[in-house]
């Protein structure tokens, strides 16, 4: 009997906090010097599934496509970079301390609570309203309930540090900044790209990697980090095909999710009101996370104009444009932008595998139901029983052999039962039972983690059989 998820709504967060710790997944960074805010690092069931989902993003963002190709740019970048691009100043979130408990909010977080949305809104916008919420005696502090919160002030998300030249001789001129998104590097080799690569527009680049921000508030777990991974994608294109390219990104991103298991009942789009002066569209995708008690923002798509590219040229003194052969004309790319978290992405896909199973020994079992291409382990090889050498030889042999395919595990721990609830748990697709039929005709159960139904194939046709439905 599955439980119904929404019965779990509450307490789901924990429950997958606890299963990443447990099952080696996702740990707090740092725990025995007691851990830092916001910043996780990830075990080896984590690595694999988060790899599996960057390649499921770099497969449809460049492998199939003639129109993108990838880029590794540097974490560090010229500081001018984020005064042309505006982050310097501007990279801001509102805060409010409690003067009381010393803890910090996000002031629109807070009005978010009260039904008031100050998302990207100015600081004077939200003074005034946490003033009216004051004068009502409505404004409190979440965490000691006193009346004790500041006003709201400009916090900057950027992370400082020195490159060559000590801490207390900093200024503005010598601060290098750890990027706050992936994407900077990306307009940064934009010029390099087109004359070594020589594409045509219009085309993506397409990177992956690390970002970082001053968060005021982690505390989601991973869905808001102050270290985390970004998948972004740039499309450079003519400012005639804009609103076509949109769409088609819109389209491409959201069949993406449907592609890997997500239910459409679970994504939306939300359409952004307030736009950034240099923007033509926002929107982003959202999922319905239960572990979060509602929809939130998974990834961004973007029309940015020719803000980026025009802003670093100002900035650097370097022609970024493009000559059209056949229109004959020279301009400025704009650029359509996919932006997504691939650390937010791996709660994502926890939150939707995650299902309770009551058995009918009235046991709950935990299975993480993930889209097989993005498990970590793709099948465990068990002989039946593990005082029997002839079938615990064969089974390692086995997994010997298939683990030059896929990645495999090999449990001859505990009985049966117990080896298929420890996959179960990590979302292993298929377990591989050798057992004594196996000794006489070379075949072997293979157990569907989703069904529970068991089907006998000879040895010889088990790649096959995985690969057929992998794909
Ligand atoms: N270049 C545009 C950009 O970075 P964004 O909306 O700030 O846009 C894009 O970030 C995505 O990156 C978000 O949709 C989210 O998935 C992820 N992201 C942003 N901040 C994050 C954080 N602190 N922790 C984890 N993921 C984050």
């Amino acid at each position: 009997m599955e439980k119904h998820k929404e019965e779990n709504h509450n307490n789901l967060m924990e429950k997958i906090i606890s299963l990443a710790k447990r099952r080696g997944f996702i740990f707090a960074s740092s725990e025995i010097y007691g851990g830092m805010a916001g910043i996780y690092d990830y075990g080896h069931y984590g690595i694999l599934l988060k790899e599996n989902i960057k390649n499921a993003w770099l497969k449809h963002m460049i492998q199939i496509r003639e129109d993108m190709v990838g880029l590794d740019s540097s974490i560090f970048m010229h500081p001018k970079t984020w005064v042309a691009s505006g982050h310097v100043g501007g990279f801001n979130d509102p805060q409010v301390d409690c003067r009381n408990c010393k803890n910090r909010f996000r002031a629109d977080h807070i009005l978010e609570g009260f039904g008031i949305n100050a998302d990207k809104a100015s600081l004077e916008f939200i003074n005034a309203e946490l003033d009216k919420l004051r004068a009502d005696k409505k404004l409190v502090c979440t965490n000691c309930g006193k009346a004790e919160l500041t006003e709201a002030k400009a916090f900057s998300m950027m992370v400082k540090s020195n490159l060559g030249s000590p801490v207390d001789t900093l200024n503005e001129e010598n601060v290098v900044y750890l990027r706050p998104e992936t994407c900077g590097g990306i307009y940064l080799e934009y010029k390099n790209t087109i004359d070594s690569l020589h594409p045509k527009l219009p085309f993506g680049i397409a990177q992956v990697g690390k970002a970082f921000r001053n968060e005021i508030s982690a505390r989601q777990f991973i869905f808001r980090t102050r270290e985390f991974e970004q998948m972004e994608m740039q499309y450079f294109h003519d400012p005639v095909d804009t609103a076509s390219i949109f769409d088609m990104w819109k389209k491409t991103r959201y069949d993406w999710y449907l592609l890997y298991g997500i239910p459409e009942e679970k994504l939306r789009f939300f359409k952004h009101l307030k736009l950034a002066h240099y923007a033509k569209d926002a929107y982003d995708i959202e999922y319905d996370f239960e572990s979060l008690g509602g929809f939130k923002e998974v990834e961004g798509i973007h029309a940015r104009g020719d803000w980026d590219l025009s802003q670093h040229s100002k900035f650097s003194g370097t022609t970024l444009d493009y000559y059209d052969e056949e229109a004959k004309k020279r301009f400025t790319p704009h650029i359509v932008e996919t932006a997504v978290g691939l650390t937010r992405l791996t709660l994502m896909f926890i939150d939707n595998a995650y299902t309770e199973i009551l058995s009918e020994e009235g046991e709950t079992r935990v299975f993480l139901k993930l889209d097989p291409r993005i498990a970590p382990i793709k099948m465990a090889i068990f002989p039946l029983l593990k005082n029997k050498p002839e079938l615990v030889r064969s089974a390692h042999d086995l997994y010997l052999e298939l683990r030059k395919e896929f990645m495999c595990e090999f449990d001859d721990n505990g009985n049966i039962g117990k080896r298929y609830r420890r996959q179960d748990e990590i979302g292993t697709p298929w377990c591989i039972v050798v057992d004594f039929d196996t000794m006489i005709d070379g075949t072997v159960t293979i157990r569907d983690r989703d069904t529970g139904v068991q089907e006998r194939v000879n040895k010889s046709e088990i790649i096959n059989y995985i690969k057929d439905r992998l794909n």
